[in-house]
């Protein structure tokens, strides 16, 4: 009976073992909780105020911490501490400026200081690709040596940044070797970021997963409370070893850009067969092993991460002698995408586009961003330039932006200014303003009514109705 009765118990004891372990905070000894970190981690350095950083710096100051973010760059940081964006994205300007206000929120470009007044760094500075497609660390080697050289107390490294698998170990041992005084431990963790521009604020509010690599269970918990919040609205924390936390990040945008890649090739599939691309997307995306996101097909993806990180993600497996096939053929098929705009429009209006007058409607490389990095509309007005089309554009927000970058390019006031007269216009960009255009009036305004519709915003039918002469991508007109 007594032998029994301590099998139960051990039974239970062992029962409450596993429930710990599959639990959603990673589980630490008592000794491991109390000795390893001590601080409440309410001092916050956030350094590299990107999209990334920024929105990471007023959430955490939205949610009642300290945050002090950092950027080399002093006009950058001016127009910070006076409250004003260098970029848009909606409502960020409100949690900036209301932190401001409060005291919870900083801006510096003395990274020294923000790192000795701070417990949690988190790196968020850029990595962009290379010319020869790896990713570019030096802005994250150099921000490392800086903390390493001002960490005067217990500190807790998160990275941020997306990297190629490895390097948060590489930086952790940088870290270590360039610490002025050895008295202090500095743990390095990787947190991946999954938002996106446009909707970058309700991303950071709600995420499906939160994904923290690091060595030591104390750290990651330190990082783990300072999301607590995502925690309580069922989300799932992945608690896991630095290189898969690195490598779930570059997994995932090299499976949206697949996704992408795969849904334009059978756009244009569609485009010679008759068959109706929303509904296959919709068939498609009903099976819940497929999913109905990313299934879009539009004059292919753009942005800061997408086209970088399956660009850094192949050239690090090329090194490691590792032949992603997948991803390079997406990568492949994206630049296809971007190259048969022009094809489409050439099979509409001839060849020769010498002094023809060509505008294009949307130049971000999404809706409600003004962020033309890796934007198709760079490409693509880049080739209508070199063939001496007059192009005029409109975008509700990156126009600045372009014109930064590309010279000879005629931007107007409206999309009626930018219409007016054109041979052709092409719409790259799903903006609501885009969207919502007056067709007859589009109609009326153009020379020759040539569109080409590359996310499938217009009704076929419609379009047609009013004797446009147009392409999009796999939609076609429907024969009843
Ligand atoms: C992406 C990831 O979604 C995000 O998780 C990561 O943190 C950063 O990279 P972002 O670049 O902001 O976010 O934009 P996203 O909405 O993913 O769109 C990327 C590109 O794909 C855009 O050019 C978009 O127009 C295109 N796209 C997206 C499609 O062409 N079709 C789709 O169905 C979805």
């Amino acid at each position: 009976m007594s032998s029994y009765f301590y099998k139960s118990i051990v039974q239970i004891c062992y029962g409450l073992v596993l429930l710990l372990n599959v639990s959603r905070l990673p589980q630490l000894s008592s000794a491991e909780d109390s000795s390893a970190y001590t601080f409440e981690a309410n001092k916050i350095a956030v350094i590299g105020t990107g999209y990334v950083g920024l929105v990471l710096g007023a959430g955490l100051a939205e949610w009642g911490h300290q945050v002090i973010c950092a950027d080399i760059l002093q006009e950058k940081i001016t127009s910070l501490q006076n409250g004003e964006l260098p970029f848009y994205e909606a409502d960020l300007d409100v949690w900036v400026n209301a932190n401001l206000s409060a005291k919870r929120l900083r801006f510096t470009t003395n990274i020294d200081e923000a790192v000795q007044n701070s417990d949690i760094i988190f790196v968020t500075v850029s990595t962009p690709s290379k010319s020869d497609g790896s990713a570019d660390l030096f802005a994250l080697e150099s921000v490392a040596k800086t903390i390493a050289k001002n960490i005067n107390g217990q500190k807790i490294v998160c990275i941020k940044s997306t990297v190629p698998i490895g390097t948060t170990r590489r930086i952790q041992t940088l870290i270590a070797e360039n610490m002025n005084q050895n008295k202090f431990s500095c743990d390095v963790t990787f947190n991946p970021e999954f938002l996106r521009e446009g909707s970058a604020l309700a991303d950071f509010i709600k995420t499906d997963r939160l994904v923290i690599g690091g060595d030591n269970p104390s750290a990651v918990k330190v990082i783990a409370d300072i999301f607590h919040r995502l925690l309580s609205a069922n989300t799932t924390l992945i608690n896991t070893d630095l290189e898969s936390a690195e490598a779930i990040k570059y997994a995932s945008n090299a499976y949206l850009a697949t996704k992408i890649s795969f849904i334009n090739e059978f756009a244009n599939l569609c485009d010679v067969t008759g068959a109706d691309i929303d509904t296959v997307a919709y068939g498609l995306g009903l099976d819940p092993r497929i999913g109905s996101a990313f299934l879009k097909p539009g004059p292919g993806y753009g942005g800061s991460c997408l086209p970088k990180d399956t660009l850094g993600l192949v050239y690090q497996a090329k090194e490691l002698k590792v032949d992603l096939k997948i991803v390079q053929a997406t990568i492949d098929a994206n630049d296809a995408q971007i190259n048969r705009v022009i094809i489409k429009l050439k099979q509409l209006l001839g060849e020769d586009l010498n002094n023809k007058k060509i505008a294009v409607l949307g130049l971000a490389f999404k809706a409600n961003t003004d962020d033309i990095r890796c934007s198709p509309a760079l490409t693509i007005i880049a080739q209508l330039l070199a063939e001496n089309v007059h192009v005029t554009a409109y975008d509700p927000m990156a126009m600045n932006n372009m014109q930064k970058v590309l010279s000879g390019l005629d931007c107007c006031s409206s999309i009626d200014a930018a219409t007016a007269g054109t041979d052709a216009v092409i719409v790259l960009t799903d903006w609501e303003e885009i969207k919502s255009l007056d067709l007859s009036r589009l109609r009326q305004l153009m020379k020759t009514p040539i569109l080409i519709d590359t996310r499938n915003l217009y009704d076929p039918q419609k379009l047609d109705q009013l004797g446009f002469l147009f392409s999009n991508s796999g939609r076609p007109i429907k024969k009843h």
